[in-house]
Order: structure tokens, then C-alpha cells, then sequence
């Protein structure tokens, strides 16, 4: 069998480790080697001085003194946004979707155009090292078509679904689906794409997701034809993805325009069966261990602890809140509830593909906020939120994520010469003196720092991903 032996400066957080022992389990290894076997799983993770001498046709590729890190995960990034970031004269949500996002999505219609934006979409993520994504769709086939076959073509992970509107205002109508038709629809892309690049779910590449773009976008007959559909589905491994509490402006934002036309005593009622008046249960929940709802800014404790229960988790996208004014999901009381919060960049409502700049926006508004509520994030709790807890929140932890041996090989090689101030920073920043304190400092300020011109390769399953 030949391996190749990848030789640099390894961080992961290793094991199973919850966000707060996430600093527990930081391992560091600054002359090390990561062995993947021919069959894209990691044989050996460690020292390069303990690796015993390669066998004959091992293939050494020497990284040094660049870093290996596992692949980021993206649990929320929108493709029918690709050319949206930084759209001007929106204001917040509402009124953002209204004019910036609803027209722009709508341009997908167009078959050639969504094939470029396919392309334009798997280039960036590749820039950035995002090897695995909870993407949330267009709502045309055949733009979900061209995006599930590029990501496909460069070997790239991806769970997504296209994004189902069944009502709203007229700026929205281009992007509804008929109501008799949206499961015909959603089925469709199922049959079509789910683990459709090997044909069992353990091992693909490629997840379908159902994806309501929020409450406010469908009808409760929507929400119950949805929740039928993924009862006969959840058994194939199929995803649940939307928004949930992201924007509170009272009386007109998202929060309160949603309880007030559903009648719900809570907005996560609407995707838990209950979105009758009076939250009384209209049909099949859509929670559960492959659910992830993106912001969650503004949760009551019952919802928090209904998220936990069921084992749905949270996209937490700061550098998006930011963007458009939603506030600071407080982190605290999200994490101390037990749902899972990883990392999302909510690309276009942010401005930034990379999760390492959404992780560097987390701690910048966590450790701002007020009184006991403000927290330094640990580096290995920023390095967690942005690998493992994204394999968690996609329920594939036992496959990547981390370095444990065994586990599929997708990690970023990150190259500091290719981003001069990341570079200068970590060659003559000041450190400790007390080794783990150093190590933690190095971390920081790599991830701090880490923007796309560092990133110099990405590997899936132990294979370097192209990109262009
Ligand atoms: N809520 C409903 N649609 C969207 C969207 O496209 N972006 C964000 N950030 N929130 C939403
Ligand atoms: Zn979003």
C-alpha cells in the first residue's frame, strides 16, 4: 500500500472533546508528519522523528515550516449568493433580502449563469479551505444540478438542498415553488444527488438537505408536507437545514413578523411540528442529529434546550450578524445549553469566505460582550468551532475532522509566506516562555491571521483538491 507522509506544523483538537475541553485536547506537533494511507484514511499522526522510515514508494511531501490543519467546515454559506457579497442598500435582514438577495438569487434561473456561479462558488471554497459545507440552495434544479456536479468533479464535501419558498412578498415570486410540487421537487434532488457519488451514505461525499428558507418563506402546509417527507427520508441519512432567530428588530423583524403570523409561542416551534396557533402540533418535527439551523441569535431557554434534545445544531455566523445588524448570539448560554455551535459564514450575508475570519469575528464579539457574558475564547475553542464542531453538526464526526487515526484525511496546508503580515506576525510575535502558553499563542495568532493567500493546498480523503 503507499502512503504519503506529509510533513509540517500540526494543530487539531483531538478525541471527542466537548468546546469546553477543547483545550484539553489541543494537540500541537511542530516538526510532525500526517500519514494517509492509499485509502484517504490517516495511519499515523505524530512526531516525524517516531515515524518509523517509509516504506518503499511512500510518497514524502514536505510541507515545512508551513501547518497542517484539519479542513475547515462551513455549516452555512449560501450558493445562490456567490456574486452577493457586500450588496449595498439593504439594511437588515428583511429589507436586505428584499432588495439585495431576492433579485440576485432569482439570476440562477438562468442555467449558464448558474453554472458559472457553480464554478465561481467550489473556487472560492477550495481558496479558503473549506473541505466540507452545509450549503444552502438555489431554488432551481438545474442550478442545484451544476453546483452538486462541480463540487463533485474537484471531490469536494457538500451537503445541500435547494431552497424552498412557497410564499412571501413579490420580490420573492421569482424563487416560489408551487406548493403542490415542492415534494415532488425536494424528492427529486434526493433521488438525484444524495450519497449519489458511491451510492451509501457512510462513505459519500455529496448529502442532500431539506432546506425551507425560513418560517417566514413558507406555509404551515408546506411546513407538514415537508416534515411528511423527511419521515420517509430521515432512515437515508438526508439533512434539515434553514435559519432560525437571527434577526429581532422589534415588532417588524424576523423574530416577532414570525410568531405573530404563525401565532407560535416560540419560533423553533415552527420547524418542531408545532406551527398550528397557539403552537399546537400541526405535523412531523424536523429537528434531530442532522438538523442544523443557522444564527440563533435570539433563543429563549426552551429553545436552546428543545436544539439540545433533539441533537440539532447551530451555525454560528458572526461575521454575518455583523453584516447586517443581528446582534451577538451570546455565547455563554448557547454553549452551557449543550447544542452544538459550529462555525458558518453565511456567505453573502458575510463578507468573508473563510471560516478562519469568521473565527477571528467570534472571538472579537464574544470576548465584547457585556459584563460576565464576555469571554476570551481558548484558540482551540476557535480551532474546534471551526473543524470538529462542523463535522459534529453534520453528524459525521467519526469521518473527519480531526486527525484521529483512521479517519478520512481532509486537511488545509497553510503556508504563512504567502500572506506577508501572517508571516511577519508569526515568525517575530513574542512568546511565553512557558511552552504550553506559546503553543496557544501560535495557534492564535495563525488563525487570527489566516486568510487565503496561506492556504497552499486542500486535501479530501487524502486527495489534493484543485483551484481553479
Ligand atoms: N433568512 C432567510 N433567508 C436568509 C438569507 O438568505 N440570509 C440570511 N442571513 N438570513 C436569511
Ligand atoms: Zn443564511
Amino acid at each position: 500500500m503507499v502512503s504519503r507522509v506529509h510533513w509540517g506544523h500540526i494543530f487539531h483538537v483531538a478525541g471527542r472533546p466537548t468546546v469546553e475541553d477543547a483545550a484539553d485536547a489541543l494537540i500541537s506537533v511542530p516538526d510532525g508528519a500526517l500519514v494517509v494511507d492509499d485509502d484517504g484514511r490517516i495511519r499515523y499522526c505524530g512526531e516525524r522523528a517516531e515515524l518509523p522510515a517509509p516504506a518503499r514508494g511512500d510518497i514524502v511531501v514536505d510541507h515545512r515550516p508551513g501547518y497542517l490543519l484539519p479542513g475547515f467546515v462551513d455549516t452555512h454559506v449560501h450558493f445562490p449568493q456567490t456574486f452577493a457579497g457586500d450588496a449595498y442598500g439593504g439594511g437588515q435582514l428583511l429589507e436586505w433580502l428584499t432588495r439585495c438577495v431576492y433579485p440576485a438569487e432569482a439570476r440562477f434561473a438562468d442555467p449558464g449563469f448558474a453554472r458559472e456561479a457553480a464554478v465561481e462558488f467550489c473556487r472560492r471554497r477550495v481558496a479558503v479551505g473549506t473541505t466540507a459545507a452545509m450549503v444552502f440552495g438555489s431554488a432551481f434544479r438545474q442550478a442545484q444540478d451544476a453546483l452538486f456536479g462541480e463540487t463533485h468533479r474537484r471531490g469536494l464535501r457538500m451537503v445541500s438542498g435547494r431552497g424552498v419558498q412557497t410564499t412571501g412578498e413579490p420580490a420573492a415570486a421569482p424563487l416560489f415553488t408551487p406548493e403542490a410540487e415542492v415534494v415532488r421537487s425536494v424528492r427529486a434532488e434526493i433521488d438525484a444527488w444524495h450519497a449519489a457519488d458511491t451510492g451509501e451514505v457512510d462513505t459519500a461525499l455529496l448529502h442532500v438537505a431539506i432546506v425551507p428558507r425560513f418560517a417566514l418563506s413558507v406555509t404551515p402546509e408546506t411546513l407538514r408536507r415537508l416534515g411528511e417527507l423527511y419521515d420517509q427520508v430521515r432512515d437515508r441519512g438526508v439533512y434539515f437545514h434553514t435559519h432560525l432567530n437571527e434577526n429581532n428588530r422589534p415588532g417588524t423583524g424576523e423574530v416577532d413578523t414570525t410568531k405573530r403570523v404563525y401565532g407560535v409561542r416560540s419560533y423553533l416551534d415552527t420547524y418542531d411540528g408545532r406551527f398550528l396557533p397557539g403552537s399546537e402540533i400541526g405535523g412531523s418535527t424536523l429537528l434531530g442529529r442532522r438538523s442544523i439551523l443557522a444564527h440563533a441569535v435570539h433563543c429563549q431557554d426552551a429553545e436552546l434546550a428543545r436544539m439540545a434534545e433533539t441533537g440539532t445544531s447551530i451555525a454560528h455566523c458572526p461575521v454575518s450578524q455583523q453584516f447586517l445588524g443581528s446582534g451577538t448570539m451570546p455565547w455563554r448560554r448557547t454553549v452551557a445549553s449543550g447544542v452544538t455551535v459550529a462555525a458558518g459564514t453565511d456567505y453573502g450575508g458575510g463578507d468573508e469566505w473563510a471560516i478562519p475570519r469568521v473565527l477571528a469575528s467570534a472571538f472579537k464579539v464574544h470576548i465584547s460582550e457585556p459584563g460576565e457574558d464576555g469571554v476570551s475564547l481558548h484558540p482551540a475553542q476557535l480551532l474546534f468551532t471551526g473543524t470538529l464542531a462542523g463535522a459534529r453538526a453534520l453528524d459525521m464526526e467519526r469521518r473527519f475532522g480531526n486527525f484521529d487515526l483512521g479517519k478520512e484525511a481532509d486537511f488545509v496546508v497553510v503556508d504563512p509566506s504567502g500572506s506577508p503580515a501572517l508571516a511577519a506576525t508569526l515568525a517575530d510575535g513574542t512568546r511565553s516562555e512557558d511552552p504550553l502558553l506559546a503553543r496557544d499563542q501560535t495557534l492564535f495568532a495563525l488563525l487570527m491571521g489566516l486568510d487565503e493567500r496561506a492556504v497552499a493546498g486542500v486535501y479530501v480523503q487524502g486527495r489534493r483538491v484543485d483551484d481553479h
